[in-house]
């Protein structure tokens, strides 16, 4: 194995030293290497191969059909060009709401096959013992509460979730819950940012918020979408930081045009 000794891999302790620092957490998704790359080489902390990965690579409507061995072979390519990042994989739907043992079973392959440094896993008290038993075999588990897509039909919308006070202090209690378990983090998605905050200063672990408001440890954005590079999707929460579809859109339109009146390639760019 060849380490690299000038810099230095951000490990689920640094985290916790960012939290206590009062330092925030960058995290960011990616799914294939050339996007893994500029990612880590632009300073972020933790690289997470969601399994939003089936949305925005695959096309399809929802989280639920990627497979566990599409799962892998994202974060095989992350892993390779992630030198510096904390890359977190996440269990896929159907992958280990079964039982606790599926559940190992599915972290251990994304640990073995992939060369990952953690797992994320949707959902609080109901998966419990899941979390319980990979975190025993010595896997890192990332916690994710509030709109969890993989539940996107029991839920029916992407409207955010535990307005009431009823899932408000059910959430409460489940990050109690994953935070005395021993997970590293928790991310909280779309929720509001009041009871993200309640979140933050209840539990010792960062907390990872995506539409949860200022108040948590870190932020975390699927690179596509604050790339610009989706286009159909614009929640309240969505920054954009560039408009990098338009400039694909134009530059593929240029490259059609140059090619149609034989003006690539050129003399120059011939053998
Ligand atoms: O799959 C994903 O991209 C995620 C983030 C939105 C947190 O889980």
């Amino acid at each position: 194995m060849s380490v690299n000794k000038e810099i230095k891999r951000i490990t689920t302790h640094t985290l916790a030293e960012l939290k206590a620092k009062g330092e925030p957490i960058s995290m960011l998704t990616s799914y294939d290497y050339s996007m893994a790359k500029i990612v880590d080489a632009a300073g972020c902390e933790v690289i997470l191969v969601g399994d939003s990965a089936s949305n925005v690579m695959a096309g399809h409507e929802t989280t639920l059909p990627i497979t566990l061995d599409q799962m892998i072979y994202h974060a095989q390519a992350v892993v390779r060009a992630a030198a510096r990042a904390l890359v977190v994989v996440d269990l896929p739907f159907g992958s280990y709401q079964g039982n606790s043992k599926e559940a190992l079973n599915s972290a251990i392959r994304i640990m073995k096959e992939s060369g990952a440094h953690a797992v994320k896993l949707e959902g609080g008290a109901e998966i419990q013992e899941s979390i319980q038993r990979i975190l025993t075999a010595g896997i890192p588990v990332m916690g994710h509460l509030g709109l969890t897509p993989q539940s996107i039909y029991k839920f029916g919308t992407y409207q955010v979730r535990a307005k009431e006070e009823q899932e408000a202090e059910r959430l409460l209690s489940d990050a109690a819950l994953l935070d005395a378990c021993g997970c590293f983090a928790i991310v909280l998605e779309k929720i509001p940012a009041k009871l993200a905050a309640q979140v933050t200063a209840s539990v010792k672990v960062p907390t990872i918020g995506i539409g949860a408001g200022q108040a948590c440890n870190g932020q975390v954005l699927v690179v596509h979408d604050m790339l610009g590079i989706t286009q159909d999707f614009s929640p309240r929460f969505l920054r954009r930081y560039a408009n990098l579809g338009e400039v694909m859109h134009n530059a593929v339109a240029q490259y059609v045009a140059d090619v149609k009146r034989h003006d690539f390639p050129n003399e120059k760019e011939q053998y």
